[in-house]
């Protein structure tokens, strides 16, 4: 009997800065690569088909939805995910944000909307309070109300600007 050829492809992902080497076949998503392949479960998984924004990462800096990628498409481009927000063990000011504005309750979309509120913010930290609501409405929470997540996000923004030297 012979061997089934291996449908898998070689591809090199760039997440957080750092390198990993995996096998995928080439329909498998870039979420599904991040969690399994790569071991990198905190972006989540709801929809699966482009709606809920619970797997938003940044490629390239844009938010983008992990579920509607493949991993190969991802390949050469540097992939940032809700793992590679805090820096040497303190949180970014939009997590912190997070957790002192209660803009979290079950967790589950949190790590979409922190990567999206973190595109907005890297974007434009004078982001206007309706442009920045618009800009939040593409991900889905079914938890907060999104009142304290918007809270969060202004917060955030606010300490970012005290912090940029005149
Ligand atoms: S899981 Fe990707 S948008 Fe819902
Ligand atoms: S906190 Fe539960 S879905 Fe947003």
């Amino acid at each position: 009997m012979t061997e089934a050829p291996d449908a898998t492809l070689a591809v090199i992902l760039t997440v957080n800065g750092e390198r990993h080497a995996i096998r995928v076949e080439a329909r498998r998503t870039l979420a599904d690569a991040l969690r399994d392949n790569c071991g990198l479960t905190g972006t989540h998984l709801g929809c699966e088909h482009g709606v809920c924004g619970a797997c938003t990462v940044l490629m390239d800096g844009e938010p983008v939805r992990a579920c509607l990628l493949f991993a190969v498409q991802a390949q050469g481009r540097a992939i940032r995910t809700v793992e590679g927000l805090a820096e040497g063990g303190e949180l970014s000011p939009l997590q912190r944000a997070f957790i002192d504005n209660h803009a979290l309750q079950c967790g589950y979309c949190t790590p979409g909307f922190l990567m999206l509120g973190t595109a907005i913010l890297d974007r434009d930290p004078d982001i206007s309070d309706e442009a920045l609501v618009d800009a939040l409405s593409s991900n889905i929470c079914r938890c907060t109300g999104y009142a304290n997540i918007v809270k969060a996000v202004r917060a955030a923004a606010a300490e970012m600007r005290e912090k940029v030297p005149a």
